[in-house]
């Protein structure tokens, strides 16, 4: 069949030029946004006039019947209809005549990709950040039942203080919380209709763009078509957006392969969520977590790739624009699918406070403490505090204990000072407790840090709903 954009062309078009320059193997994602656009832009071309009222419901009539084709997958995608947009508007043609060749009026496929991606982005963005509203309430649970579950707290990797796990939980969850913010940002600054700027300079029949916006959720019409059907923002934001998060949940991931090992025994992963050795019998392998830790490299890629293909770009819409699609959707799915697992790992593994505690009880995590404690009772300044506590600590490597198990009477010799009290500042729970500041991590302030997160999440679901409610 001849192509919708034929006209002026005498040859048709090469097979290898279809396979090169078709986008409908991807872009077919997009046929329930496509249809949706369409469907106002008719409303709006009825409106003023371009179309009959019955053209109009024939074309409503068609579209709703392309739409069930494609959920009942009986609709036939044709690599020579190019994209999903001629593939809708050709099959729309075939079923209704006439009336489906004045749709495209006002139209350009500029506006209309523009739109209908736009669509995912915003619609997807959404999803996520209901899924990681849903990950930092499980996090929470967990947290809350460990705001006195003590662990060594670390700095590159060696021990450095004692925390509560809870607490360690509760940072996770500050960077998913800003990443839930950074997604909402991006919502509204990228909430703008695009459709009605037509090729790249607007149309010369009144598209009610303000009209279509409304009806379509949109806060309003975009300010300027040329930006319009040329920008990629919207899809680059929801690509960083994707990176920070996946980057995040790499850390995470990380975490739990550690803490699953032989060496910290902090946890185990559910059998549901772990895999076995093809030929080591005995092992259970975090292969979840790794994956989850190495996914967040594709989305990176995909960041990286669709800037360099929008780098360099003259104004207005160029065909280079149609490699945007295929690495958010891989982004969008593969931070939909990492979030659901992690959830689940999160939920179902075990956990071990008799190993943390034990781990603790190694490294001198309350060497600061002694230190401190130097200070406000021997009245050192801290560098001389800080000096004569690592001598203690090399005393105590040199017996192989720990400084929490000296007894005060060796440490004041080798302090050469006499003071009491000290046994009470190298207790695991008294420093965790002591460090009370905003923020840190004595359970009192780690309750607070909970509610607060639960707090903003009550209210930023119902920010959610009322101001993303749009394209449902
Ligand atoms: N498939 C194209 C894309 O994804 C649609 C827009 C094509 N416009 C054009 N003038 N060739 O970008």
């Amino acid at each position: 069949m001849a192509k919708l954009w034929s006209g002026r062309f005498s040859e048709e078009s090469s097979g290898l030029l279809d396979r090169f320059n078709a986008s409908i193997g991807f872009d077919q994602k997009l046929w329930k946004y496509d249809i949706k656009g369409s469907k106002i832009h008719a409303k709006m071309l009825w409106n003023i006039g371009v179309l009959t009222e019955e053209e109009y419901q024939a074309i409503l009539k068609g579209l709703d019947q392309i739409a069930q084709e494609i959920e009942e997958d009986v609709f036939v995608f044709k690599i020579s209809d190019e994209d999903i947009h001629m593939s809708i508007e050709t099959a729309l043609t075939a079923r209704i005549g006439d009336a489906g060749k004045k749709l495209h009026t006002a139209r350009s496929r500029n506006d209309q990709v523009a739109l209908d991606f736009r669509l995912y982005v915003l619609e997807h963005n959404q999803i996520l950040q209901q899924k990681i509203a849903a990950l930092i309430d499980v996090i929470l649970e967990l947290a809350l039942a460990h705001t006195q579950t003590i662990m060594p707290g670390m700095t590159h990797l060696q021990h450095a203080q004692p925390i509560s796990f809870g607490f360690h939980l509760v940072a996770w969850c500050a960077s998913f919380k800003r990443d839930c913010e950074r997604l909402y940002d991006s919502y509204e600054r990228n909430n703008f209709l695009p459709l009605g700027a037509g090729a790249m300079a607007g149309t010369p029949y009144g598209n009610d763009r303000e009209a279509m916006a409304k009806e379509l959720g949109f806060k309003a019409p975009t300010l300027n078509a040329m930006d319009t059907v040329s920008e990629r923002d919207f899809a680059l934001d929801l690509l960083y957006d994707i990176s920070m998060l996946l980057m995040h949940i790499s850390r995470v991931a990380e975490e739990l392969v550690l803490w699953s090992s032989y060496e910290f025994k902090f946890i185990a992963l559910s059998d549901g969520y772990s895999t076995g050795s093809s030929i080591m019998p005995q092992k259970k392998n975090p292969d979840v977590p790794e994956l989850l830790r190495g996914k967040s490299g594709r989305t990176f890629g995909n960041l990286m790739a669709l800037l360099s293909v929008m780098k360099g770009l003259p104004l207005a819409y160029n065909k280079d624009t149609q490699e945007d699609k295929e690495g958010v959707f891989d982004s969008v799915e593969t931070a939909l699918i990492s979030l659901d697992i992690l959830k689940e790992v999160l939920s179902t593994m075990q956990i071990f406070p008799q190993n943390m505690l034990k781990m603790a009880k190694v490294g001198h995590l309350t060497a600061t403490d002694l230190a401190d404690f130097l200070v406000q009772k021997a009245k050192l300044p801290f560098r001389e505090a800080h000096h004569l506590t690592g001598k203690i600590v090399a005393y105590a490597d040199q017996k192989g204990v720990d400084i929490s198990e000296l007894e005060e009477k060796e440490i004041l010799q080798v302090a050469c000072l006499d003071i009491s009290g000290i046994k009470g500042v190298l207790d695991l729970k008294n420093s965790m407790e002591a460090r009370d500041s905003l923020g840190g991590t004595a359970s009192k302030r780690v309750l607070e840090q909970i509610e607060s997160l639960q707090k903003w999440l009550q209210r930023y679901q119902g920010l959610q709903n009322q101001g993303h409610q749009n394209n449902g």
